[in-house]
């Protein structure tokens, strides 16, 4: 795993070829069965390898799940539970399959968790969803933001009836990158949180440019985005530029 850390300070996500093959993650063995991810080098776009930010909201999932549910130990919105989880742009999948593998080894508790990502990425998360055995937690599919949502993961159906496996956890590592995208992300955040009791979104982020305060401008029009600071790991992460925020939807 030489180079998850290494500097990209101002750039745009560059195409890296440094991280082809296979990685063992334990995350200091608080994973008994480790995470294997597949990177192809870029091959198939940025997400074709693990980010810091990734790690973040693995290690924090991991630091703030129980041995009974996911996110026990961390204080949120109520006594909810988390039973179906959407990840945005998981490129090799990673923040997802560790749910996956929790939910495997430990929770069962019915957790589905959907990976998702350009189409150009779904062949690696479904070779990582394979590696780590959890074809029945774990669904890769395309999701580009922006576009209009699938029926599956709209908050409500188009008559308005109650559904049942809405997506109540959105996870987010590393997406706010490029300018362009901006709005398709704000857009999808947007859609998926159009619900009376809408998702609880956690976004890990690694500060690049100063342009990125441009989206968290404007998506403060219609979230809080609280930092999240009470883990473990907090300051190492700090030291790297890489925070993590609890979005919450106001109406
Ligand atoms: C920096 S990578 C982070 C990957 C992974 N979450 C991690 O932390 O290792 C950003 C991801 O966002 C995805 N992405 C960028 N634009 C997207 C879009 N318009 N729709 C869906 N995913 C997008 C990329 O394909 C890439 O996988």
């Amino acid at each position: 795993m030489d180079g998850i850390f290494g500097d990209f300070e101002g750039l745009v996500v560059p195409r890296p070829v440094e991280h082809l093959g296979n990685s063992d993650l334990s995350f200091g063995g608080k994973l008994r069965s480790p995470l294997k991810i597949h990177e192809d080098g870029g091959e198939s776009g940025c997400g074709g390898k693990v980010w810091i930010a990734g790690e973040l909201l693995c290690d924090f999932i991991l630091e703030k799940s129980g041995t009974e549910d996911l996110l026990n130990k961390w204080p949120h919105d109520g006594e909810r539970r988390f039973r179906n989880v959407l990840e945005l742009g998981s490129g090799t999948g990673l923040v997802g399959l560790c749910v996956g593998l929790l939910e495997k080894n430990r929770f069962h508790k019915n957790i589905g968790v959907h990976i998702t990502d350009i189409d150009q990425l779904v062949p690696l998360m479904q070779r990582n969803i394979e590696l780590n055995g959890v074809s029945k937690e774990v669904v890769a599919e395309g999701l580009w933001w922006g576009e209009p949502l699938l029926e599956s993961f709209a908050p409500s159906t188009v008559d308005n009836l109650p559904k049942t496996n809405v997506v109540d956890l959105i996870l987010a590592a590393d997406c706010v990158y490029l300018e362009d995208a901006f709005p398709l992300l704000e857009r999808t955040l947007l859609d998926l949180t159009e619900s009376e009791t809408p998702p609880v979104i956690l976004m890990s982020y690694r500060k690049r440019r100063k342009a990125d305060k441009h989206f968290f401008n404007k998506i403060k029009k219609n979230f809080d985005v609280i930092e999240v600071k009470d883990f473990t790991k907090y300051e190492m992460y700090l030291k790297m530029r890489t925070h993590l925020f609890q979005l919450a939807r106001r109406f």
